[in-house]
């Protein structure tokens, strides 16, 4: 059976109960793009009180090359974004993903079940790799397959993502649908991927058709969660647009990626839909618009920067932090990947 089965989400998920799982990787800083996409998202999933668990994935961040200091370093800086945001280390589980060994056990056992077709399939490899494909680690071939054992370790329910990761959680939804199948068992939830609110894609403010990203060359292609006032209002200032006026609808922002970026991204900061800003703004030229949306990020965005650097004084609170919240997944994913073991037939007989 080499075809991925894709089945209609499901009423096999009555049987688990609802739970969020997502991460972020620390090979970088974090990015607006990663705030308005999933952690602004993460901690409204956890206001409204479902049960969630966040992680900083380490383990996929060294499919390419991360120096050790700077991976420590990006890791305790990515703990402090989470919690400088509003997640609440006692309300949500918030670790590093290498202190809970169950992932990787997993992603072995997922690496068996995957199949080679589906992975080449993967756009994410195919852009990472690019030409080079032939150069990269193994790891960043069977990435998604470490993703799929993250969500899956802990039979999490839904997963709050940008639409970049649409195609690695069908990959997920596929290995668990493999799975259940070839061991005859309903083990695995399929996961909803939650790819909500305006900004689920924010582009580079220098190419509107290119994804903001930490690994884009150009530090003016995107605001850095750890950059101050003037830097994020110089960088509004600075972004590319066309020299029309904000249109009166959202449709006549189609062919505007540029513009339709900026207005996503004041939507989402706002909490508004990009009807209601266009309501506002229709007509308005960007010398009245980003001086508008400069304002409104750095009060957003401000004091979460200002949090962050408040936290990153004390690196042993963070570790500590960590060290409890893997304590705590832990106590969650042991038991679910034990039972991997006996449904794939391990001997388990040590005491
Ligand atoms: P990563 O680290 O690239 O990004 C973390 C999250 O931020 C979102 N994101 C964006 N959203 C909107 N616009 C953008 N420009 C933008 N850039 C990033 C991503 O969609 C993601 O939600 N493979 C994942 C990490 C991961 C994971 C998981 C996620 C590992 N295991 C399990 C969910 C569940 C990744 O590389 O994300």
């Amino acid at each position: 059976m080499s075809e991925p089965v894709q089945t209609p989400l499901t009423a096999q998920n009555a049987a688990f109960k609802p739970r969020i799982f997502s991460g972020i990787q620390p090979s970088g800083g974090l990015t607006l793009g990663n705030y308005l996409g999933a952690l602004k998202r993460f901690v409204e999933k956890q206001d409204e009180g479902i049960e969630t668990i966040y992680c900083l994935v380490d383990m996929h961040a060294i499919t390419v090359w991360q120096d050790p200091a700077k991976l420590r370093h990006a890791t305790r800086e990515g703990a402090a974004g989470f919690i400088a945001a509003g997640i609440d280390p006692a309300r949500s589980v918030l670790f590093n993903q290498s202190q809970v060994t169950a992932h990787v056990e997993l992603a072995w056992i997922f690496n068996c079940v995957a199949r080679m077709g589906w992975m080449s399939r993967m756009t994410q490899f195919k852009d990472k790799a690019g030409k080079n494909s032939e150069n990269v680690s193994l790891g960043l071939f069977a990435y998604p397959a470490l993703m799929a054992a993250d969500i899956l370790a802990y039979h999490a329910t839904m997963v709050p993502v940008g639409e970049d990761q649409k195609q690695h959680l069908e990959l997920t939804r596929d290995i668990a649908i493999k799975f259940n199948n070839d061991y005859g068992v309903n083990y695995f939830p399929v996961v909803d991927p939650l790819i909500e609110g305006a900004a689920t894609r924010v582009m580079s403010l220098r190419d509107g058709t290119k994804k903001m990203s930490k690994s884009d060359p150009s530090d003016q292609s995107r605001i850095n969660l750890t950059d101050d006032a003037d830097m994020i209002a110089s960088k509004i200032r600075k972004a590319k647009t066309d020299s029309e006026p904000l249109p009166d609808s959202a449709d006549g922002l189609k062919d505007r990626p540029e513009a339709r970026n900026l207005v996503n991204i004041y939507a989402a900061l706002a909490n508004q839909s990009v009807e209601q800003v266009m309501a506002e703004y229709a007509g308005a030229q960007f010398g009245t618009f980003k001086p508008a949306l400069a304002d409104l990020a750095v009060s957003k965005l401000g004091p979460i920067t200002t949090e962050m650097n408040r936290l990153m004084k004390d690196p042993a609170e963070i570790d500590r932090i960590l060290g409890e919240g893997a304590d705590r997944a832990e106590a969650i994913a042991r038991p679910i990947v034990d039972k991997v073991y006996d449904i794939t037939g391990m001997i388990r007989s040590r005491r």
